[in-house]
């Protein structure tokens, strides 16, 4: 695999994407979970297949169609989401960590639906660190790791929180998107970008990318992708 940069494709490389949110059980009929609607890790995995990729989407419960000629396979916790990325990891080429992961799991999910008491006027859950699926793909063996890319979406300090997750993470990339603006991010069409990657020793190189539909979007940083990856094999 060795393109050329300006018509980079993708034939012969393995894409695992995770998208969506996760839903953590609280018991059987209720859940923690998030606003994720997974347009922007479907759209990767489109741009991904439109350039040739062999894809394995990972995803949270979401209402969007699968881009045709990409595999999914549906899960709901983060603890689902982190045993199958372990297992299609291994064999891929990039991991793209795109879903909203629950950071906390409810300790004791309930075998029966709470009832509410009469009794008290407040309920306290207790919740459990779930695995850092990112982190631990990122720390595989150097023989079965793949280039791995993360999305950090924050409120505040940008580039200080994303370059932070791309050195404490382990991270090859970051895709760090400014939440608080509006029409923006979350559930929205639109979405900005600013790419942080890992180069040598040096500070991260980075690279602006402007507000566009999450189509484009994820077509400039699937490219952007694509070229890191060959310069790491330079
Ligand atoms: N991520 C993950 N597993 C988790 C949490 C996050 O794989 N349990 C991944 C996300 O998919 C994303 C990246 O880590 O690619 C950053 O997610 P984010 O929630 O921004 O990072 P956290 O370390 O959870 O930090 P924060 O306290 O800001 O939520
Ligand atoms: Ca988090």
């Amino acid at each position: 695999f060795a393109p050329s940069r300006a018509t980079a494709d993708a034939r012969g490389l393995t894409i695992v994407i995770t998208a969506g949110p996760t839903r953590e059980a609280i018991d059987p009929v209720r859940y923690l979970s998030n606003h994720s609607s997974g347009k922007m890790g479907y759209a990767l995995a489109e741009a991904a297949v439109r350039r040739g990729a062999t894809v394995k989407l990972i995803s949270g419960p979401v209402s969007l169609d699968t881009p045709p000629g990409v595999e999914r396979l549906d899960v709901e916790s983060a603890q689902e989401m982190f045993e199958a990325s372990r297992r299609l990891a291994e064999q891929s080429d990039v991991f793209i960590g795109c879903a909203a992961v629950a950071d906390y799991r409810v300790e004791h999910v309930a075998e029966h639906k709470l009832k509410k008491t009469a009794e008290r006027d407040d309920l306290t859950l207790k919740l459990a660190k779930n695995p850092d699926i990112i982190a631990e793909i990122a720390a595989l063996d150097r023989r079965i790791r793949p280039f791995v890319v993360g999305f950090a979406a924050e409120t505040r300090d940008l580039e200080a929180y994303a370059r932070d997750k791309l050195l404490r993470k382990g991270l090859d990339m970051i895709v760090a998107n400014d939440v608080s603006q509006e029409g923006l991010g979350f559930g929205a069409d639109h979405n900005a970008a600013l790419l942080l990657w890992r180069d040598d020793d040096r500070s991260p190189g980075r690279r602006e990318l402007p507000a566009q539909t999450k189509q484009t979007l994820a077509s400039a940083v699937f490219e952007a992708i694509l070229e890191r990856l060959t310069a790491s094999h330079e």
